[in-house]
Protein backbone atom coordinates (compact mmCIF):
# COMPACT_ATOMS: atom_id res chain seq x y z
CA UNK A 1 0.00 0.00 0.00
CA UNK A 2 3.01 2.28 1.12
CA UNK A 3 4.63 2.08 -2.04
CA UNK A 4 1.83 2.58 -4.07
CA UNK A 5 1.37 5.72 -2.80
CA UNK A 6 4.78 6.90 -3.68
CA UNK A 7 4.90 5.26 -6.95
CA UNK A 8 1.27 7.79 -6.84
CA UNK A 9 2.97 10.66 -6.10
CA UNK A 10 5.79 10.43 -7.82
CA UNK A 11 3.88 10.21 -11.07
CA UNK A 12 1.76 13.64 -9.81
CA UNK A 13 5.55 15.19 -10.08
CA UNK A 14 6.35 14.01 -12.74
CA UNK A 15 3.51 15.03 -14.00
CA UNK A 16 3.24 18.66 -12.59
CA UNK A 17 6.97 19.03 -13.93
CA UNK A 18 5.85 18.64 -17.61
CA UNK A 19 2.72 20.90 -17.52
CA UNK A 20 5.24 23.19 -16.11
CA UNK A 21 7.69 22.50 -18.63
CA UNK A 22 5.24 23.12 -21.53
CA UNK A 23 3.60 25.95 -20.60
CA UNK A 24 6.98 27.61 -20.05
CA UNK A 25 7.95 26.22 -23.89
CA UNK A 26 6.57 29.11 -25.90
CA UNK A 27 8.11 31.94 -24.09
CA UNK A 28 11.44 30.28 -23.79
CA UNK A 29 11.18 29.94 -27.31
CA UNK A 30 10.02 33.60 -28.09
CA UNK A 31 12.99 35.18 -26.11
CA UNK A 32 15.97 34.72 -28.47
CA UNK A 33 19.51 34.95 -27.96
CA UNK A 34 21.18 37.21 -30.40
CA UNK A 35 24.44 38.96 -31.30
CA UNK A 36 25.64 42.55 -30.18
CA UNK A 37 28.18 44.93 -31.71
CA UNK A 38 29.61 47.99 -30.58
CA UNK A 39 31.15 50.45 -32.13
CA UNK A 40 31.91 48.07 -35.10
CA UNK A 41 33.19 45.35 -32.21
CA UNK A 42 31.58 42.31 -31.42
CA UNK A 43 30.61 41.92 -27.53
CA UNK A 44 30.05 38.84 -25.44
CA UNK A 45 27.60 40.10 -22.37
CA UNK A 46 25.79 38.18 -19.65
CA UNK A 47 23.04 38.23 -20.42
CA UNK A 48 23.08 38.31 -24.19
CA UNK A 49 20.71 40.67 -25.47
CA UNK A 50 17.85 39.16 -26.68
CA UNK A 51 14.83 39.45 -29.03
CA UNK A 52 11.34 39.43 -27.83
CA UNK A 53 8.80 40.02 -30.26
CA UNK A 54 10.37 43.25 -31.99
CA UNK A 55 11.82 44.30 -29.21
CA UNK A 56 15.60 43.96 -28.97
CA UNK A 57 16.36 44.38 -25.29
CA UNK A 58 20.52 45.00 -23.98
CA UNK A 59 22.10 45.18 -20.99
CA UNK A 60 22.49 48.63 -20.00
CA UNK A 61 25.73 49.24 -18.36
CA UNK A 62 27.67 47.25 -20.12
CA UNK A 63 26.27 48.51 -23.23
CA UNK A 64 26.44 52.24 -22.83
CA UNK A 65 29.91 51.62 -20.96
CA UNK A 66 31.11 50.71 -23.88
CA UNK A 67 29.77 53.72 -26.12
CA UNK A 68 30.96 56.19 -22.98
CA UNK A 69 28.19 56.79 -20.76
CA UNK A 70 28.43 56.40 -17.28
CA UNK A 71 25.68 54.32 -15.81
CA UNK A 72 24.54 54.81 -12.37
CA UNK A 73 21.85 52.57 -10.57
CA UNK A 74 19.34 53.78 -7.80
CA UNK A 75 18.31 50.76 -5.46
CA UNK A 76 15.38 52.90 -3.80
CA UNK A 77 13.45 54.07 -7.11
CA UNK A 78 14.84 51.09 -9.24
CA UNK A 79 16.46 53.59 -11.72
CA UNK A 80 18.88 53.09 -13.97
CA UNK A 81 20.44 56.91 -15.08
CA UNK A 82 22.95 57.08 -18.46
CA UNK A 83 24.87 59.96 -18.84
CA UNK A 84 27.12 61.07 -21.83
CA UNK A 85 27.94 64.32 -21.94
CA UNK A 86 24.52 66.80 -22.77
CA UNK A 87 22.55 63.50 -23.11
CA UNK A 88 20.43 62.07 -19.58
CA UNK A 89 18.67 58.88 -20.07
CA UNK A 90 16.22 57.91 -16.81
CA UNK A 91 14.61 54.26 -16.88
CA UNK A 92 12.68 52.34 -14.82
CA UNK A 93 12.32 48.96 -14.29
CA UNK A 94 9.15 47.78 -15.15
CA UNK A 95 7.58 51.07 -16.31
CA UNK A 96 7.01 52.04 -19.84
CA UNK A 97 7.76 55.75 -19.21
CA UNK A 98 11.12 57.30 -19.77
CA UNK A 99 12.37 60.38 -19.52
CA UNK A 100 15.27 61.06 -22.25
CA UNK A 101 17.49 64.32 -22.69
CA UNK A 102 14.54 66.05 -21.26
CA UNK A 103 11.31 64.64 -22.07
CA UNK A 104 9.03 61.80 -20.97
CA UNK A 105 8.42 59.42 -23.95
CA UNK A 106 6.71 55.88 -23.89
CA UNK A 107 8.57 52.96 -24.79
CA UNK A 108 7.31 49.73 -26.42
CA UNK A 109 9.08 47.76 -23.74
CA UNK A 110 10.01 47.86 -20.00
CA UNK A 111 13.30 47.28 -18.54
CA UNK A 112 13.64 44.06 -16.69
CA UNK A 113 15.57 42.26 -14.43
CA UNK A 114 17.57 39.47 -15.51
CA UNK A 115 20.64 37.81 -13.18
CA UNK A 116 20.79 41.23 -11.48
CA UNK A 117 21.20 43.41 -14.76
CA UNK A 118 18.92 45.90 -15.77
CA UNK A 119 17.79 44.43 -19.80
CA UNK A 120 16.86 47.95 -21.58
CA UNK A 121 15.11 48.74 -25.09
CA UNK A 122 18.00 48.69 -27.55
CA UNK A 123 16.06 51.93 -29.03
CA UNK A 124 15.88 54.05 -25.85
CA UNK A 125 19.85 53.98 -25.42
CA UNK A 126 20.00 54.67 -29.41
CA UNK A 127 17.93 57.85 -29.33
CA UNK A 128 19.06 58.97 -26.15
CA UNK A 129 22.51 58.89 -26.93
CA UNK A 130 22.08 59.79 -30.18
CA UNK A 131 23.97 57.00 -31.58
CA UNK A 132 23.07 55.08 -34.90
CA UNK A 133 21.66 51.71 -34.38
CA UNK A 134 20.72 48.90 -37.32
CA UNK A 135 20.02 45.01 -37.18
CA UNK A 136 21.43 42.35 -38.88
CA UNK A 137 18.98 40.23 -39.75
CA UNK A 138 20.64 37.47 -41.53
CA UNK A 139 23.79 37.54 -38.79
CA UNK A 140 20.85 38.37 -36.21
CA UNK A 141 23.04 40.67 -34.99
CA UNK A 142 22.17 44.29 -33.51
CA UNK A 143 24.70 47.06 -33.92
CA UNK A 144 24.97 50.21 -31.85
CA UNK A 145 27.05 53.45 -32.77
CA UNK A 146 29.19 53.75 -35.79
CA UNK A 147 32.51 51.57 -36.14
CA UNK A 148 35.53 53.49 -34.51
CA UNK A 149 38.99 52.30 -34.20
CA UNK A 150 40.26 51.01 -30.36
CA UNK A 151 43.11 51.95 -29.01
CA UNK A 152 44.40 49.83 -25.92
CA UNK A 153 46.27 52.14 -23.49
CA UNK A 154 47.40 51.44 -19.74
CA UNK A 155 45.97 54.53 -18.22
CA UNK A 156 48.21 54.56 -15.37
CA UNK A 157 51.36 56.61 -16.54
CA UNK A 158 51.26 59.86 -16.35
CA UNK A 159 52.27 62.31 -18.34
CA UNK A 160 51.72 59.31 -21.11
CA UNK A 161 47.87 58.30 -20.52
CA UNK A 162 46.30 58.91 -17.33
CA UNK A 163 43.20 59.92 -16.28
CA UNK A 164 41.98 63.01 -14.50
CA UNK A 165 38.49 62.14 -12.89
CA UNK A 166 36.75 60.75 -15.41
CA UNK A 167 38.92 62.65 -18.66
CA UNK A 168 41.31 60.33 -20.25
CA UNK A 169 44.45 62.80 -21.01
CA UNK A 170 48.18 62.80 -21.56
CA UNK A 171 50.76 63.20 -24.07
CA UNK A 172 50.16 60.24 -25.92
CA UNK A 173 46.31 60.76 -25.35
CA UNK A 174 46.80 64.21 -27.33
CA UNK A 175 48.88 62.59 -30.17
CA UNK A 176 45.62 59.86 -30.60
CA UNK A 177 43.49 63.25 -30.28
CA UNK A 178 45.25 65.38 -33.31
CA UNK A 179 45.38 62.19 -35.23
CA UNK A 180 41.64 61.19 -34.95
CA UNK A 181 41.12 65.42 -35.90
CA UNK A 182 43.41 64.65 -38.99
CA UNK A 183 41.29 61.51 -40.06
CA UNK A 184 37.98 62.42 -38.79
CA UNK A 185 37.48 59.35 -37.92
CA UNK A 186 36.87 58.12 -33.94
CA UNK A 187 39.45 56.38 -32.02
CA UNK A 188 38.07 55.29 -28.50
CA UNK A 189 40.90 54.73 -25.96
CA UNK A 190 40.53 51.42 -23.80
CA UNK A 191 41.80 51.11 -20.84
CA UNK A 192 43.68 47.64 -20.32
CA UNK A 193 46.12 46.75 -17.91
CA UNK A 194 49.95 46.85 -19.56
CA UNK A 195 50.18 42.62 -19.19
CA UNK A 196 47.24 42.52 -21.10
CA UNK A 197 47.75 45.19 -24.22
CA UNK A 198 49.80 42.76 -26.60
CA UNK A 199 46.92 39.84 -26.19
CA UNK A 200 44.47 41.90 -26.44
CA UNK A 201 45.55 43.45 -29.54
CA UNK A 202 46.27 39.94 -31.04
CA UNK A 203 43.02 38.79 -30.44
CA UNK A 204 41.31 41.98 -31.87
CA UNK A 205 39.72 43.38 -28.86
CA UNK A 206 41.66 46.77 -29.25
CA UNK A 207 43.19 47.49 -33.03
CA UNK A 208 46.24 50.09 -31.77
CA UNK A 209 48.18 50.30 -28.64
CA UNK A 210 49.22 53.56 -27.46
CA UNK A 211 50.83 53.10 -24.30
CA UNK A 212 54.46 54.07 -24.45
CA UNK A 213 55.09 50.55 -25.60
CA UNK A 214 58.78 49.84 -26.40
CA UNK A 215 59.84 48.42 -29.69
CA UNK A 216 61.55 45.51 -28.99
CA UNK A 217 62.64 42.93 -30.78
CA UNK A 218 60.83 40.69 -28.71
CA UNK A 219 57.45 42.37 -29.57
CA UNK A 220 58.29 42.60 -32.99
CA UNK A 221 57.74 38.69 -33.78
CA UNK A 222 54.03 38.75 -32.55
CA UNK A 223 53.22 42.81 -33.41
CA UNK A 224 54.08 45.76 -35.87
CA UNK A 225 55.55 49.38 -34.63
CA UNK A 226 55.09 52.39 -36.31
CA UNK A 227 57.93 54.53 -36.68
CA UNK A 228 59.38 55.84 -33.44
CA UNK A 229 58.29 58.65 -31.94
CA UNK A 230 59.76 58.69 -28.64
CA UNK A 231 63.25 57.49 -26.85
CA UNK A 232 62.68 55.51 -23.96
CA UNK A 233 64.90 54.47 -21.34
CA UNK A 234 64.62 52.88 -17.62
CA UNK A 235 65.58 53.61 -14.40
CA UNK A 236 66.76 52.56 -11.38
CA UNK A 237 64.39 53.81 -8.21
CA UNK A 238 64.87 53.55 -4.62
CA UNK A 239 64.48 55.79 -1.65
CA UNK A 240 66.17 59.24 -1.05
CA UNK A 241 69.56 58.53 1.27
CA UNK A 242 70.49 55.14 -0.96
CA UNK A 243 73.32 54.92 -2.52
CA UNK A 244 73.72 56.91 -5.85
CA UNK A 245 74.94 55.69 -9.49
CA UNK A 246 73.28 51.89 -9.07
CA UNK A 247 73.60 49.49 -12.11
CA UNK A 248 71.52 46.37 -12.84
CA UNK A 249 74.59 44.36 -10.70
CA UNK A 250 73.70 46.25 -7.74
CA UNK A 251 70.37 44.55 -7.55
CA UNK A 252 71.52 41.14 -6.98
CA UNK A 253 70.26 39.18 -4.19
CA UNK A 254 67.79 42.68 -3.40
CA UNK A 255 63.83 42.82 -3.71
CA UNK A 256 63.21 44.59 -7.05
CA UNK A 257 60.01 45.68 -8.05
CA UNK A 258 58.36 45.92 -11.73
CA UNK A 259 55.00 46.57 -13.69
CA UNK A 260 53.67 43.39 -15.23
CA UNK A 261 54.87 42.76 -18.29
CA UNK A 262 56.87 45.55 -19.31
CA UNK A 263 60.94 46.20 -20.77
CA UNK A 264 61.62 46.63 -17.09
CA UNK A 265 60.47 43.05 -16.20
CA UNK A 266 62.92 42.16 -18.73
CA UNK A 267 65.81 43.45 -17.12
CA UNK A 268 64.94 42.01 -13.57
CA UNK A 269 64.06 38.37 -15.20
CA UNK A 270 67.52 38.40 -16.70
CA UNK A 271 69.04 39.39 -13.82
CA UNK A 272 67.55 36.90 -11.34
CA UNK A 273 68.47 34.18 -13.46
CA UNK A 274 72.15 35.26 -12.82
CA UNK A 275 71.65 35.56 -9.06
CA UNK A 276 68.93 33.90 -8.44
CA UNK A 277 68.83 35.01 -4.61
CA UNK A 278 66.92 38.35 -6.24
CA UNK A 279 63.25 38.42 -5.25
CA UNK A 280 60.95 40.01 -7.68
CA UNK A 281 57.84 41.64 -6.71
CA UNK A 282 55.50 42.27 -10.05
CA UNK A 283 52.72 45.14 -9.59
CA UNK A 284 49.97 45.34 -12.43
CA UNK A 285 50.20 49.03 -12.37
CA UNK A 286 53.11 51.77 -12.03
CA UNK A 287 51.61 53.61 -9.11
CA UNK A 288 51.51 50.17 -6.95
CA UNK A 289 55.30 49.77 -7.78
CA UNK A 290 55.82 53.63 -6.53
CA UNK A 291 54.51 52.71 -3.59
CA UNK A 292 56.22 49.93 -3.06
CA UNK A 293 59.66 50.97 -2.88
CA UNK A 294 58.81 54.01 -0.68
CA UNK A 295 56.83 51.72 1.71
CA UNK A 296 59.94 49.31 1.76
CA UNK A 297 58.39 46.55 0.28
CA UNK A 298 60.71 46.69 -2.34
CA UNK A 299 64.54 47.90 -2.04
CA UNK A 300 64.24 49.35 -5.71
CA UNK A 301 62.28 49.33 -8.71
CA UNK A 302 63.56 49.10 -12.58
CA UNK A 303 60.87 50.82 -14.12
CA UNK A 304 60.11 53.48 -17.09
CA UNK A 305 62.19 56.60 -17.06
CA UNK A 306 59.69 59.56 -18.31
CA UNK A 307 56.64 59.09 -16.12
CA UNK A 308 58.82 58.38 -12.71
CA UNK A 309 61.05 61.10 -13.36
CA UNK A 310 57.91 62.96 -13.95
CA UNK A 311 56.51 61.53 -10.50
CA UNK A 312 59.38 62.66 -8.56
CA UNK A 313 59.26 66.28 -9.91
CA UNK A 314 55.38 66.55 -8.94
CA UNK A 315 56.25 64.75 -5.55
CA UNK A 316 59.38 66.46 -4.23
CA UNK A 317 58.18 65.60 -0.42
CA UNK A 318 57.98 61.46 -0.78
CA UNK A 319 60.57 59.60 0.09
CA UNK A 320 61.73 58.58 -3.53
CA UNK A 321 64.78 59.13 -5.59
CA UNK A 322 66.21 57.78 -8.95
CA UNK A 323 69.68 55.90 -8.22
CA UNK A 324 70.92 54.77 -11.66
CA UNK A 325 69.84 55.29 -15.42
CA UNK A 326 69.91 51.99 -17.61
CA UNK A 327 70.97 53.40 -20.67
CA UNK A 328 68.82 51.86 -23.95
CA UNK A 329 68.69 53.16 -27.27
CA UNK A 330 65.32 51.81 -27.64
CA UNK A 331 62.16 54.23 -28.46
CA UNK A 332 58.55 53.88 -28.09
CA UNK A 333 55.98 53.39 -31.47
CA UNK A 334 52.47 53.09 -31.74
CA UNK A 335 51.57 49.16 -32.41
CA UNK A 336 49.11 47.18 -34.23
CA UNK A 337 48.50 44.06 -35.24
CA UNK A 338 50.61 41.67 -37.32
CA UNK A 339 50.53 42.62 -41.06
CA UNK A 340 47.83 45.26 -40.59
CA UNK A 341 49.80 47.26 -43.03
CA UNK A 342 47.13 49.41 -43.95
CA UNK A 343 46.77 50.78 -40.81
CA UNK A 344 50.76 51.39 -40.01
CA UNK A 345 51.28 52.89 -43.02
CA UNK A 346 48.61 55.73 -42.26
CA UNK A 347 49.76 56.41 -38.81
CA UNK A 348 53.04 56.29 -40.12
CA UNK A 349 52.33 59.39 -42.76
CA UNK A 350 50.01 60.89 -39.47
CA UNK A 351 52.82 60.86 -37.12
CA UNK A 352 55.09 62.66 -39.84
CA UNK A 353 52.91 65.29 -40.86
CA UNK A 354 52.47 65.80 -36.80
CA UNK A 355 56.23 66.12 -36.95
CA UNK A 356 56.24 68.20 -39.51
CA UNK A 357 53.67 70.91 -39.02
CA UNK A 358 54.78 71.41 -35.49
CA UNK A 359 51.73 69.97 -33.17
CA UNK A 360 54.57 67.51 -32.07
CA UNK A 361 56.39 69.91 -30.56
CA UNK A 362 53.48 71.99 -29.01
CA UNK A 363 52.25 68.65 -27.43
CA UNK A 364 55.98 68.29 -25.84
CA UNK A 365 56.08 71.30 -24.44
CA UNK A 366 52.66 71.09 -23.00
CA UNK A 367 53.48 68.05 -21.47
CA UNK A 368 57.43 68.02 -21.00
CA UNK A 369 58.00 71.62 -20.58
CA UNK A 370 60.57 73.16 -22.06
CA UNK A 371 61.40 72.07 -25.65
CA UNK A 372 62.89 69.01 -27.13
N1 LIG B 1 58.11 51.29 -21.93
C1 LIG B 1 57.82 50.20 -21.10
C2 LIG B 1 57.48 48.97 -21.92
O1 LIG B 1 57.17 49.05 -23.04
C3 LIG B 1 56.72 50.46 -20.11
C4 LIG B 1 55.44 50.99 -20.67
C5 LIG B 1 54.34 50.99 -19.66
N2 LIG B 1 53.20 51.74 -20.15
C6 LIG B 1 52.10 52.04 -19.43
N3 LIG B 1 51.16 52.77 -19.98
N4 LIG B 1 51.98 51.63 -18.22
O2 LIG B 1 57.50 47.88 -21.42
Amino acid sequence: MNQRRIVLAAAVFTLAGLITFLVCLPSAFARQDIGLQVQGKLMATEPAPFIDGSRIMVPVREVAGNLGAEVTWDEEKQAVNIVKGEYQITLVIGQTQAVVNGETINLDAAPVIMAEKAMVPVRVLAEGLQVPVSWDSAARVVSLGKSALVAGSSLDFPPFEYKEGNDIVGFEIDLIKAIEEMWGEDIIIKDVSFDRLIPSLRSGEVDLIVSGITITEDRKKVIDFTEPYFVWSEMILSTKGADQDMGLGDLAGQKIAFQLGTTGQELVADLAEKYPDTQLLMFESLEEVWTAVEKGKADAAVISYPPTAHYLKNHPDNNLQMVGQIPSADSTGIAVRKGNQELLDKLNKSLKTLEENGTYDRLWEKWFGSGR
